[in-house]
């Protein structure tokens, strides 16, 4: 056990300072002050479809949790899309997950940050981005666009930390279900899926 375990628990550590770092340097992009936990990340993973012809995009990979489960869920690495703002993060990711389409920009900014993919339709969206440290109008236009590049009824899912849907309700464009509440997270997560129809 000894290798294997101490390993593990370097790794996990090397996470988490790194991730502290990313903090301290962009505290309002971070927007957290640990990573996600393995078990928030296997329940917002679960809601993409491994089977499906389309690619998964996820939003603020940070230091991979969510990428991690992603994969582990069944989805090829060459499916998976992931926005991630931070260069720091983005190098750590390319070497840690190849194969996955990672892609240094602004989720903010979809059609310039997705480029040669600005066309392309997702099965699903895995959003780990503290939406909360964005104003309302940009968080709303973000959510548009993002389900504008999915099949309806495919949904986007969203972590946050406060008690309510960080985006407001407009049951015109999209609908809200309040999918978990994750205590086993620091601090607790909130979880939300958004769907057109
Ligand atoms: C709370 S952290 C995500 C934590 C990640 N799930 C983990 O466990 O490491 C938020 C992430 O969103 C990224 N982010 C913030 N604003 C962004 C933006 N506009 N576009 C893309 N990524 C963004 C941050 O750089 C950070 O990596």
């Amino acid at each position: 056990m000894a290798l294997r375990l101490k390993q593990r628990l370097g790794r996990k550590f090397d996470e988490e300072i790194r991730f502290f770092k990313g903090m301290m340097q962009g505290p309002k992009t971070v927007g957290s002050i640990v990573p996600t936990s393995s078990i928030t990340a296997r329940r917002m993973a679960s809601v993409a479809n491994p089977h499906s012809d389309l690619p998964v995009l996820e939003l603020g990979p940070g230091t991979g949790a969510i990428t991690k489960a992603i994969l582990a869920h069944g989805v090829k690495p060459e499916k998976l899309v992931a926005i991630e703002y931070s260069t720091d993060f983005y190098e750590h990711l390319m070497r840690l997950y190849p194969g996955v389409s990672f892609i240094n920009g602004d989720a903010f900014d979809l059609d310039k940050t997705l480029g040669s993919l600005k066309d392309q339709k997702f099965d699903s969206v895995i959003s780990g981005i503290p939406l909360l440290n964005f104003p309302m109008q940009a968080r709303i236009a973000l959510l548009e666009s993002l389900l504008d590049r999915m099949p309806a009824g495919r949904p986007m899912v969203q972590i946050s930390y406060g008690a309510v849907s960080p985006i407001v309700a407009n049951a015109d464009r999209y609908s809200i279900h309040h999918f978990d509440f994750i205590v086993r997270n620091i601090p607790p997560a909130q979880l939300w899926i958004y769907r057109r129809g």
